[in-house]
């Protein structure tokens, strides 16, 4: 099985290395609503997932399914408009084997951006919020099967998982551009189903402040491997059962247009600290 994921990354890297992809360092994983940021980068080299060996893992919901390599603040960097979910494939493995070939790929720094469900009544609908911790609430792990030990060990320490020194500086130069970025723990449910307001109750109460379907399976992948990770959230509703009303996905992707200018200035900030 080892073997096989192995010579999986490695077909896929050699492709995108033969493509003009050289010595990446930060991957910017891009989440629900929040795909325009491809637009940010001079001269890039697009490329579909479906020109990529073993990178289609199904369908794609929202999402424009492209790897995009340039320059942004004078750093290479991957964006991956379009991410793989679990609810989509019931494969972790899969779905996090977009991290495994950034981090092949020699990527140091993860900055993971997500729509998320707000559960802390302290923050609101459409702010930003920095990723302290998370709970793996999914019920399964991209590790799980044979360790790749060239990545990292079998049993990976997660206590450091969204590096402090980072998240201390983003909030320091948000601070200055006049951003309120709030800061907290996200908690994964596998989705595709919204939480009920009992499942809410219940995160809440396990000290969650967001809820959402992504974003886990890939910084435990970078952990692994040793890598900087940042965690943003954009909060695009309130979790279920907290205002009397239901939710729904267009109410995400709507959602993320008013914050649009301050992801990206924050995405921004998370490249050049
Ligand atoms: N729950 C789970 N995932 C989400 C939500 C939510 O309320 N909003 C955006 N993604």
């Amino acid at each position: 099985m080892s073997d096989e994921l192995r010579n999986k990354l490695k077909e896929t890297t050699e492709f995108l290395k033969g493509k003009g992809v050289e010595k990446p360092e930060i991957g910017v994983i891009l989440g629900s609503g929040l795909n325009d940021y491809a637009d940010r980068m001079d001269n890039p080299l697009v490329i579909p997932y479906n020109d990529i060996p073993n990178m289609q893992a199904g369908k794609l919901s929202d999402h424009r399914g492209q790897l995009i390599y340039g320059s942004i603040a004078g750093k290479k960097v991957i964006l991956l408009a379009g991410r793989f979910h679990y609810y989509e494939n019931g494969d972790m493995q899969k779905t996090a084997y977009p991290a495994r070939v950034l981090v092949a790929l020699g990527v140091r720094r993860f900055i993971i951006t997500n729509a998320a469900g707000c559960i802390n009544e302290n923050y609101s609908a459409g702010d930003l919020m920095l990723i302290s911790d998370h709970i793996n609430y999914s019920g399964a792990n991209p590790l799980i099967g044979d360790n790749l030990d060239e990545f990292g060990p079998r049993f990976p320490d997660m206590t450091y998982t969204y590096n402090i020194e980072l998240r201390e500086a983003l909030k320091k130069r948000a601070h200055e551009e006049g951003i309120n970025l709030r800061e907290g723990v996200y908690m994964m449910f596998s989705g595709p189903t919204f939480e009920t307001p009992a499942e809410i109750r219940f995160a809440r109460t396990a000290g969650a402040d967001a809820v959402g379907m992504s974003t886990v399976p890939e910084a435990i992948i970078a952990n692994h491997a040793g890598c900087e990770v940042i965690g943003i959230s954009f909060l695009s509703n309130m979790a279920a059962g907290v205002l009397d009303q239901p939710l729904s996905g267009e109410e995400v992707t709507e959602a993320a247009k008013l914050v649009k200018r301050t992801f990206e200035k924050v995405v921004d900030m998370a490249i050049e600290i």
